[in-house]
């Protein structure tokens, strides 16, 4: 039985300054990808699970210039939040236009599962196939039909934030690695998108676009959860929390391992410090 992916407005908006700082190590990537603006006309992107808009809102000032952009969600209430972006007023046909210092975006919202409606969408348009925080739902089929379309529309691909296994905690706490390996398997549950592939997504799209004929440039871009970032510790009793919910489901006879983990690691939010692992990956046609 497939789970859909789920994602509330709040947990976005609590990732979202902690997205941005990460981002920041990735720079080259962002230099590289600048490098192949088009010759003339307006970047054409493509945004993969949108969500409420923390990938365009990164992204766009920083790629400058004149943009358009198809954001795609299947969830309706993440989409409806954009009209009350900050600075985002209604365009022509439905769009909406956000601009700023040295940058301007035409925006189409879409509706679609990509699941079934991936293969309808518009790839021969699409300059820029980008995403944020999305491959680890993702199955080694869907890879495959991304790196088939973006290939044959000869696009660039930028794929910030994805997990990629590492949660490194200060202080240890002996079931860290327990709590890990339920996480990990809970997290390659099929959720909508095949049987996902969790933090081994960038490894195989890497593998698959260079088989292509792709260059492929990875980066870290590793979130750091600790004061003064989260001086509240509310990033880090969410990721616990998470972690907690998602090990106990994936093995409920481990419930009692895994409360005593959440307890002590709820018990010591102010001190503790965590590093949560993360991949951008830019490729583009070597040819
Ligand atoms: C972790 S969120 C990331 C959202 C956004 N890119 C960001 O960085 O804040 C994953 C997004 O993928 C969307 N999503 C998950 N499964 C989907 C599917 N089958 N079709 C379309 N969107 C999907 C969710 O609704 C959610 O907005």
């Amino acid at each position: 039985m497939k789970a859909g992916a789920a994602f509330s407005a709040d947990w976005l908006a609590l990732r979202e300054p902690f997205d941005a700082a990460a981002r920041a190590a990735s720079a080259p990537l962002l230099q590289a990808l600048r490098a192949r603006a088009p010759a003339s006309g307006p970047w054409r992107v493509m945004d993969l699970g949108c969500g409420t808009g923390a990938n365009l809102r990164w992204l766009a000032p920083r790629l400058g210039g004149a943009q358009q952009w198809l954001v795609i969600d299947h969830d309706e209430s993440l989409l409806a939040r954009w009209d009350h972006q900050p600075g985002f007023a209604p365009s022509d046909a439905g769009r909406l236009r956000w601009q700023g210092a040295g940058f301007s975006a035409e925006v189409l919202r879409r509706q679609t599962d990509l699941a079934r409606g991936f293969a309808a969408l518009p790839w021969a348009a699409a300059q820029l196939v980008t995403a944020s925080a999305l491959l680890d739902l993702v199955g080694e089929a869907w890879l495959r039909a991304l790196v088939a379309h973006a290939s044959g529309a000869r696009a660039t691909l930028f794929f910030a934030l994805s997990v990629d296994g590492r949660h490194a905690w200060s202080p240890r706490d002996p079931h860290d690695a327990a709590v890990d390996t339920l996480f990990a398997a809970h997290q390659r549950r099929d959720k909508g998108l095949g049987p996902a592939l969790g933090a081994q997504a960038v490894p195989m799209l890497a593998r698959l676009l260079r088989e292509r004929g792709y260059r492929v440039r990875l980066a870290r871009s590793d979130w750091r959860v600790a004061a003064p970032h989260d001086p509240d510790g509310a990033l880090q009793r969410a990721l616990i929390e998470g972690l907690a919910r998602a090990a106990q489901e994936q093995d409920p006879a481990q419930a009692p391992l895994v409360r005593g983990w959440r307890e002590r690691r709820l018990a010591q939010v102010a001190r503790g410090r965590l590093r949560v692992g993360h991949l951008d990956l830019l490729a583009w046609p070597a040819r």
